[in-house]
C-alpha cells in the first residue's frame, strides 16, 4: 500500500520496538538540498498539549547543519528488511556521500518543504518547537550517561519538534 497521510491520533506504533530494531532516519533541508542520517535516540508524545517527537543529533553531524538550517525535520521508519540502508546511513557521513541516491531512496516532500522517503513504513514530519544542548551538568545518573561522550563524540542537541505531519501504509 502507499505512503499516505494519516491522523497523527490514529498511529500507533510499538515505540520502543520499533526504535530499537528498526533505526529511523532523520532528515532535513529542502528541495534544494538535504541530508539524512541513521538515529537511535527518539522519543514521541505530547509537549505543550501537541504531539511531539524529540530526536538527539551530535554537532559534528552533516545533518545538524541541516537541522539547524531548517525549520522542519523528518523522521522516517524503514521496513524491517532494510536494514543495509540503516547501516549504510549510520556509518557514512553527507559529506563526502550522496546516501540517498547510493541506497536509492526516494525523496518527497511534506509541510515546509522537509523531505522523507517514500519507502518508509511511517513518519513524521515535524516543525522545530524547542532546541536545547544537553549538557554534563545535568546528568543526574553519571553512570549511565556519561559513557556516551568523550570519545565518543560530544554532547547531543535536543530537538523537539511538533507532529504537524504523519504517513503510514
Ligand atoms: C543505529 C544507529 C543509531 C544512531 N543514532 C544516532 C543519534 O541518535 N544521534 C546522532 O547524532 N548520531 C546517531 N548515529 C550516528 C549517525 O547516524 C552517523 O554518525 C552518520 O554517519 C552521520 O551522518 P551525517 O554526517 O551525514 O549526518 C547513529 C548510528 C547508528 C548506526
Amino acid at each position: 500500500m502507499d505512503l499516505h497521510p494519516v491522523d497523527i491520533k490514529t498511529l500507533a506504533p510499538e515505540v520502543f520496538r520499533v526504535f530499537g530494531g528498526q533505526p529511523p532516519l532523520l532528515t532535513a533541508g529542502d528541495e534544494n538540498g538535504c541530508n539524512t542520517m541513521t538515529i537511535g535516540w527518539c522519543q514521541v508524545g505530547v509537549l505543550w498539549n501537541l504531539p511531539v517527537c524529540t530526536v538527539y543529533v551530535r554537532p559534528e553531524r552533516h545533518t545538524y547543519t541541516f537541522m539547524e538550517s531548517h525549520d522542519y525535520f523528518t523522521v522516517s521508519v524503514l521496513p524491517p528488511d532494510q536494514k543495509k540502508i540503516t547501516a549504510f546511513c549510520g556509518s557514512h557521513s553527507g559529506r563526502d556521500t550522496d546516501k540517498i541516491g547510493r541506497c536509492g531512496l526516494t525523496v518527497r516532500y511534506g509541510a515546509g518543504a522537509a523531505p522523507f522517503f517514500d519507502e518508509a513504513e511511517w513518519v513524521l514530519v515535524c516543525r522545530k518547537l524547542y532546541v536545547q544542548d544537553m549538557v554534563p551538568q545535568s546528568a543526574a545518573a553519571e553512570e549511565a550517561i556519561l559513557p556516551f561522550y568523550g570519545e565518543k563524540g560530544g554532547w547531543h542537541r535536543m530537538y523537539t519538534g511538533q507532529v504537524v505531519e504523519a504517513y503510514t501504509r
